[in-house]
């Protein structure tokens, strides 16, 4: 199974790195394949649903061989980053039939929970299905030692419970995908 990991913001100085980077270790001990999918890597001036840009032709490929994604992403707002929304846009059907796992970041004690519930309708409106699991990494300034290994002990039992379901849908979903 290959499920690539979206990193949702290029703001400078975020700390969601942190927990996509966890994510990813996770996710191949897991035993997926994987790698950081970085939207500071997607980005353009404006939204273009043409596939024609370089952008859009690169993620097609990683969309093609993918059975599906986790995407790490902060919320702002109560929402999600506009870059993380330009980059999805820049494809569409291409998404079909690839389960989907959301993880929220934030500064503050919610971990995201709303950014999750905004995410949910756009990922099942560009064919993707969103599982139940989520994870909530709230106070993300206090959540991982210098060696990015995080001080609650329980996260890696709920990762492995989110990675769990994901790999169940991931599975299921593969017999039913042309591309
Ligand atoms: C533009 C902006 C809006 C934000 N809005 C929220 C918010 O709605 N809820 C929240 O819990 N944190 C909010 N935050 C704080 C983030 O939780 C905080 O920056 C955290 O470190 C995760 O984002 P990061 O990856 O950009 O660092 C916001 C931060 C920015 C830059």
């Amino acid at each position: 199974m290959y499920v690539p990991i979206i990193l949702g913001t290029a703001r400078i100085g975020r700390q969601s790195e942190k927990a996509a980077k966890y994510m990813l270790a996770q996710t191949k001990k897991y035993g997926f394949e994987t790698e950081l999918i970085d939207v500071r890597n997607f980005r353009i001036q404006a939204t273009d649903n043409s596939k024609q840009s370089a952008e859009a032709k690169i993620l097609n490929e990683i969309v093609k061989k993918s059975d599906g994604f986790i995407i790490v992403t902060p919320e702002y707002n109560h929402g999600y980053p506009g870059e993380l929304k330009m980059m999805l846009d820049l494809l569409y059907e291409e998404y079909t039939g690839r389960v989907v796992g959301l993880c929220a970041v934030s500064i503050g004690p919610f971990g995201g929970t709303r950014v999750v519930e905004q995410l949910k309708p756009v990922m099942t409106e560009l064919h993707m299905h969103p599982i139940r699991e989520s994870i909530y990494f709230s106070k993300i300034s206090d959540t991982f030692d210098e060696n990015n290994n995080p001080f609650d002990k329980t996260l890696d039992d709920r990762v492995k419970k989110f990675l769990d379901e994901l790999s169940i849908y991931a599975k299921a979903l593969k017999e039913t995908r042309k591309n």
